[in-house]
Order: structure tokens, then sequence, then C-alpha cells
């Protein structure tokens, strides 16, 4: 398809930026719509990213954003709904929206990441919505090279989960855990933006939906237990029944910052793990949980500590 201007949203984000690298590093031109650029600034340290403030969901706005570009990838979303953007318009009408622009601007090239169990009919709003967007965009096949991304949780560098547990095992004397059983198939954040990035001239790709699963199953206690292990700090797991953590969601919604709904919850009620393997069409063997946090963990254990004291001394 000969590609070159890639205009993406959600680039600032945790996966965006692992993203927008290897785009830049692949010798592509990116420019990333962002609400604020200041949430964007740490990519302008790359070649050849522009960034631009952009309202998307101003058709007008998203419209000249769009102008001129060769391809356009979508990682908008978000976790909890609230007043301001809520999953019917960040998940399911954007899509739409920018399908359709595309469409009209003559945009040949559209790369939409989902999640793994996103369905109409799956057991939670935000993978409803995920789902419902899925089915809309198959309408588009037609006129647009679509390729879908499924992943389950992701992990790497800056991301919300591992670090926010890496964080309550280091600060609270036990684990309090929501859906201990729940299952997850965590992907590696570089191998993800690895399959967007190689997917965008791959045609074999175009018009298809990937799961993007890592090697290993985990239930959440285990992946806890993982955490733990890395940071060499085991502690108490107390795991809850499923109307425990409903509960606990509940109370936790009332926090002025949100950690866990109980949409969250729900999602967990399905367990977020793919029957199918990697894809091989793009040449990554995905990288195991275990050999990836402790590079960026490491830190935060007693020996990293010590080390990191004797970085900033100089010695
Ligand atoms: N992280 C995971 O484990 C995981 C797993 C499966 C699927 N996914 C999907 O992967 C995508 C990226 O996830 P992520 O973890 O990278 O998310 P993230 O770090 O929260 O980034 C999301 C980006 O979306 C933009 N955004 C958020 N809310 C917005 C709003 N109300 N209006 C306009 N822009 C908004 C933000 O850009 P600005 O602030 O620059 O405007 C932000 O950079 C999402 O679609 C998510 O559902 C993630």
């Amino acid at each position: 398809m000969g590609l070159k201007h890639i205009v993406i949203l959600g680039g600032s984000g945790f996966v965006g930026s692992a993203v927008v690298a290897k785009l830049v590093s692949a010798g592509y031109q990116v420019t990333v719509l962002t609400r604020r650029r200041e949430h964007a600034k740490h990519l302008l340290l790359l070649p050849a990213v522009k960034l631009t403030a952009c309202n998307v969901f101003d058709t007008q706005a998203l419209r000249s954003a769009l102008h001129g570009a060769d391809a356009v990838i979508n990682l908008l979303g978000i976790l909890h709904q609230g007043r301001k953007a809520t999953f019917s318009q960040v998940h399911e009408q954007l899509p739409v929206q920018i399908a359709k622009l595309c469409q009209d601007l003559g945009i040949k090239r559209l790369l939409h990441m989902s999640s793994l169990c996103a369905a109409p009919d799956g057991p939670s709003l935000y993978l409803r919505s995920k789902g419902n967007a899925e089915a809309a965009l198959a309408n588009y096949a037609a006129s647009l090279a679509i390729t879908v991304f499924r992943p389950s949780i992701i992990f790497g560098r800056g991301d919300r989960f591992i670090n926010l547990f890496a964080s309550l095992i280091k600060h609270l004397p036990a684990v309090v855990l929501v859906k201990p059983n729940a299952k997850f198939q965590p992907v590696w954040v570089e191998d993800v933006a690895g399959c967007f990035v190689a997917s965008l001239n791959e045609a074999a790709s175009f018009g298809r939906t990937y799961d993007l699963a890592g090697p290993n199953v985990y239930t959440f206690r285990a992946l806890v237990k993982a955490i733990m292990q890395t940071l060499g700090r085991p502690k108490p797991i107390v795991g809850l029944s499923d109307g425990l953590s409903y509960a606990q969601a509940f109370l936790m919604e009332c926090l002025p910052i949100k950690l866990m709904s109980r949409d969250n919850i729900s999602s967990m009620q399905q367990d977020s793990v793919s029957d199918q393997p990697f894809p091989a069409l793009f040449n990554i063997r995905p990288s195991a949980l275990e050999s990836v946090i402790p590079q960026y963990l490491i830190d935060q254990t007693p020996r990293g500590a010590y080390d990191r004291f004797r970085r900033t001394a100089a010695r």
C-alpha cells in the first residue's frame, strides 16, 4: 500500500506511546491527536512526530485532523465511563465516525484497538461497547482495509495494572483481591505495538481480527504472586467472593480516583484468555510476563533501591 503518514488517536497513552515509537523506528511520519499537547509531550523527543490538539468528538475538527493521512490507528479507550465520556461515545460512536470519515476522505487503511472477549452480548458495558464497535466496523469492510486487535491485559513499563499491584504490595500488609480466580493471558506492550506496525502494510491482515494474548495463562491470584516474587515481598492474599468483589468495587467507585468499578468486575466474569495462537503473520514471539516485569519493577526491590541510590550518587 506504500503508506507513509499515519494519524493516531490515543497515541499519548500507555499502548499508544509504544506504537508511536515503533512507527517512528519503522520510518513512518506520525501525527498524534490529543486533547492536550502536554499529555503527549514525551513523544516530541521522537523525530517525525507531530502533535495536534483535537477534540476528536467534534466531527469537523476530526475531519480536518485526518485529512491527508494514509492510514488511521484508533487506540482511544477508557476503562471507566463518566458524565464527560461514556463507553458508547468513546468505544462505539467514535470508531464509526472515524470509519465514515476515512471513507469520505479516501483513506483506505484503519487499525482498530478492541479487547479480548469483546462481544455485543459480553458480560460488561466495557466489553459490549467494544464488541458493538467491531460489529459496526464490519459494515465498512468493502471500502476500508480494517484490522482489529483484541488484546488480553497488557503489561510493560508504564502500565497501570502491574504497577498498581506492585505499589499495593509494597505499602500494604496484605493484598485484598477481587475475583482471585479470574484468568488472564497478559501480553507485552512491545509485542502489541509490534503487531500494529507490522500489520499496517501487510495485505494478509486486511479485514482480519486478531486476538493478542501472551504465552501463559494466570489466575488473578497467580499474577499477584508473580509480582510479589519479582519484588521479593511475599504477602498474604485475601481473595474475595463475587458478592464482596462487587461490594468493594462499589466502594471504590466513590473514591475521587477511579481504580476499580463494578463494570470491571463484570468484565472478569469471562476469563480473558484466547484459544487462538499468537498471530504468526507478524513474526513476533510473545514475551512472558516473568521475563519482562523485572525490567521495570526492579527499582522497587530492596536491591533495586540500593542500585538506584548508587546511581544517583554517581558510584
Ligand atoms: N491497557 C490494557 O491492558 C488494555 C487491554 C486491552 C485493550 N486495551 C485498549 O487499548 C487502548 C489503549 O489503552 P491504554 O492502556 O494505552 O490507555 P491509556 O493509557 O488510558 O490511553 C488512552 C488514550 O486515549 C485518550 N483518551 C482517553 N480518554 C479520552 C477522552 N475522554 N476523550 C479523548 N481522548 C481520550 C488519551 O489521549 P489524550 O489524553 O492525549 O487526549 C489517552 O492517550 C484502549 O482502547 C483500551 O481499551 C488496553
